[in-house]
């Protein structure tokens, strides 16, 4: 994320969002320190969340620290067979993608864990093949790659900010099945998450990140514009999911509004599907199909 610059997408934007909301007109002054109690009180059942409280931390931490454990053999297990994974991670903006994959890598050797994060594309890569930058951060032997966002940008925040045209949109919704083919055929173990937020836990998470010292830098400008634009990203979602939706790059659905559950879901899928040695079903513990699910149905 450090190669990103979140003060150079324009001048100051109007911060009062006026949004509509499961039919309620809602005024929302993102500037305004004090969070309102609709957000407060609605954000964590936004979205048909399953679970009234968050995960207790306790257990919480005990859970994630297993899972952590057996990552680490998993990463010695990559090394010694020499395979690679790929690990992309998509939502909206606040689902938790960066927040997911420090826990998943937290541990983890950064020497063979990577993460990518790209930039907005220079004027060259704008020239080239639409696939090709990312190409070149695929993992080497022994590698585990995550990508904070990816190609799937253009099935999602180029469309609606209009960043690329229709057909460029349409084009890369028909070439990412066969992209991702011959990924798999290469032999690379792929995984694409999909963190599913509601809209008033967004409007929290842009909330904290606006006023807290610690998360400013992960607010642009940006997502202001995003939030407005809530519909035509559940749209674009909707048909990038039935559209990727495919037999050897499945995706994988996690309601992430409670955060703790989102990370633990994802980590257990990893370790789940991996079959590295002397993996422990009983430590990794059951998917919780409440929080975890395949594919445009499961949201
Ligand atoms: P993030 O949510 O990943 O922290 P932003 O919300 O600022 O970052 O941007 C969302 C995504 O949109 C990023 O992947 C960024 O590279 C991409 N993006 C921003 N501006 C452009 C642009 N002009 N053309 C293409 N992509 C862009
Ligand atoms: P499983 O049904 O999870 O035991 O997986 C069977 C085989 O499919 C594994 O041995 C892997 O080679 C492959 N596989 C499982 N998950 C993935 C994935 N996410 N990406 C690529 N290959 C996978
Ligand atoms: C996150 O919560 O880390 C994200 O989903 C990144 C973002 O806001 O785009």
């Amino acid at each position: 994320k450090d190669s990103k610059k979140k003060s150079d997408q324009g001048h100051s934007p109007d911060t009062t969002l006026k949004l509509k909301i499961d039919g309620k007109k809602r005024s929302f002054n993102i500037d305004d320190p004090k969070l309102p109690d609709w957000i407060e009180e609605g954000a964590l059942a936004s979205g048909d969340f399953p679970y009234d409280e968050k995960m207790p931390n306790e257990e919480y931490a005990e859970i994630l620290e297993r899972l952590q454990i057996e990552l680490v053999k998993m990463q010695y297990w990559l090394q010694d067979t020499g395979g690679r994974v790929i690990s992309v991670f998509e939502g909206r903006d606040a689902a938790g993608k960066g927040g997911t994959i420090f826990n998943l890598r937290q541990y983890m050797n950064p020497r063979t864990a990577r993460n990518v994060a790209l930039p907005k594309p220079s004027e060259t890569e704008r020239g080239q093949w639409y696939f090709q930058r990312y190409i070149s951060h695929f993992p080497t032997t022994g590698e585990f790659v995550t990508f904070d966002r990816s190609w799937y940008n253009r099935g999602g925040v180029e469309p609606v900010l209009g960043f690329c045209t229709p057909e460029q949109h349409e084009s890369f919704l028909a070439q990412a099945p066969g992209f991702e083919h011959m990924i798999v055929a290469d032999g690379i173990y792929f995984f694409k998450f999909w963190l599913n937020i509601g809209q008033i836990m967004q409007l929290k998470r842009f909330h904290d990140r606006r006023h807290s010292p610690l998360k400013s830098w992960k607010f642009s400008p940006i997502d202001i514009q995003g939030a407005k634009k809530w519909d035509d990203y559940t749209k674009a979602r909707d048909t990038m999911l039935e559209r990727t939706h495919t037999p050897h790059a499945p995706w994988t659905v996690v309601r992430s509004n409670d955060k703790r559950r989102a990370r633990i879901a994802v980590i257990r899928r990893i370790l789940l599907s991996l079959p590295y040695n002397g993996r422990d079903p009983g430590v990794i513990g059951n998917e919780d199909s409440l929080i975890i699910g395949s594919g445009p149905g499961f949201i």
